[in-house]
């Protein structure tokens, strides 16, 4: 349990840094939004002290708004390529992105799986936590998809920040799928401020089901959820007893 925002962003990028340390060819998920700026920021940062540290990395980015231009500043891929490929100098052949306005949207999901087939299964996927409990855009429903695939956007993700600034509205999203995000071999869950703080205690009753998709991490064993004191600030939530209840860190 962090303090607050910056000190979940400092152990969360200790964290990172120590499994590059271990590895330092890890193919690394990346989530957007506004939870993960602070690790990405410390990432550049020790970039900037060690330029060899993720220079051997390979990135997969987590999801994309469909239907928005290429270029639209509001994309995951605009977002990473700002705050992360760039800074870090990583080179194309490195990356794999959605493509946002994809003349077929399935056969860009092919492309994707077919990606990881040759380079996956994920060292280390960072995930932040939907208002509404979804991760990427493994959206709460009746079922959940275990590949990537094209995901119909709820509201509450249609009203995500990320697209305050965008020139058009999504019309799909496209996700990696539950499977892949289960098959990562580490998993750091960012989770911070009150507006999470019902979906912290959620998680913490343990219990699974595809309406509240990140309920299904209780099925992996390595996963680290990094939260700060606010997200975790409803009354009766007690930290010690969701670390005992779930194995969560
Ligand atoms: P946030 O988004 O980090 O901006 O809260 C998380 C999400 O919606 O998946």
């Amino acid at each position: 349990m962090s303090r607050d925002y910056e000190s979940l962003s400092d152990t969360a990028a200790d964290r990172f840094v120590d499994e590059f340390r271990q590895k330092p060819e890890s193919l690394v998920g990346l989530a957007t939004g506004g939870t993960p700026e602070g690790l990405y920021q410390r990432l550049v940062a020790r970039h900037r002290a060690d330029p060899t540290l993720f220079s051997q990395a390979r990135w997969i980015v987590l999801d994309e708004w469909g239907g928005l231009e290429e270029d639209d500043p509001a994309t995951c891929g605009h977002y990473l390529q700002t705050r992360l490929f760039e800074p870090l100098n990583v080179g194309p052949g490195r990356i794999c992105r959605w493509s946002s306005q994809p003349f077929n949207p399935q056969e860009e999901c092919r492309r994707v799986e077919k990606w990881l087939a040759d380079e996956g299964p994920i060292d280390l996927q960072v995930l932040g936590l939907g208002k509404n409990g979804h991760l990427g855009f493994n959206e709460p429903g009746r079922e959940l998809i275990a590949g990537p695939h094209v995901a119909t956007l709820t509201e509450e993700s249609l009203t995500h920040a990320m697209l305050s600034t965008a020139r058009s509205r999504p019309t799909f999203g496209l996700t990696l799928g539950m499977g892949e995000i289960l098959r990562s071999r580490q998993i750091l869950l960012l989770v911070s401020g009150g507006a999470k703080s019902q979906q912290v205690l959620r998680l913490a009753s343990g219990n699974i089901t595809s309406e509240f998709p990140a309920s299904l991490l209780h099925c992996h064993g390595a996963v680290t959820v990094y939260c700060d004191l606010e997200a975790a600030s409803v009354t009766s939530f007690d930290a010690s007893a969701m670390a005992t209840a779930t194995g969560f860190l």
